[in-house]
């Protein structure tokens, strides 16, 4: 059974571009409700932590070093359907590919730097969430 959360972030691109306030607006214009929000910056040790089912990939150094080149905005959403309808908002990984409307297409400028994360599905949801916020965190 799909659970109701998802787990996002703001990167450093989007962040740097002044992208966070209206990024958010569209998270919670989409029908997500914020359960738990931080702004910090991963060093190479954690972006490599977070990302290390893309370990062995080609593009997993430039990734991380991309991941800790500025702070980013950490959130965990809430909404039926969260992972699915979540990754409709923001479009392909590629935000050339991405359609018109959503978050990538109109904030992400490369498949680098494209603006923000989502979930891919319910298990690394519930994992992300804890990797980032304490249960006393989240409301
Ligand atoms: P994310 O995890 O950041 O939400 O992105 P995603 O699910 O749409 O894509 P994923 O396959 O998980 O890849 C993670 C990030 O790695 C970069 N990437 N580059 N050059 C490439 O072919 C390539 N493929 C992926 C992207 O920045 C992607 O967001
Ligand atoms: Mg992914």
């Amino acid at each position: 059974m799909a659970t109701n959360r998802t787990f996002t972030m703001i990167k450093p691109d989007a962040v740097a571009n002044g992208h966070t306030g209206a990024i958010l607006d569209d998270m919670i214009k989409g029908g997500f409700k914020v359960i738990a929000l931080k702004y910090t910056r991963l060093s190479d040790e954690i972006a490599g932590q977070f990302y290390g089912i893309h370990r062995e990939r080609p593009f997993f150094k430039d990734l991380v070093s991309f991941m800790s080149s500025g702070p980013i905005v950490a959130a965990i959403l809430e909404k039926d359907n969260a992972v699915e309808d979540f990754r409709k908002l923001i479009g392909a990984t590629d935000p050339s590919k991405a359609e018109p409307g959503t978050i990538r297409n109109k904030y992400a400028k490369s498949i680098d730097a494209n603006a923000v994360h989502g979930s891919d599905s319910d298990e690394n949801a519930e994992l992300e969430g804890s990797f980032f916020f304490t249960a006393f965190e989240r409301f």
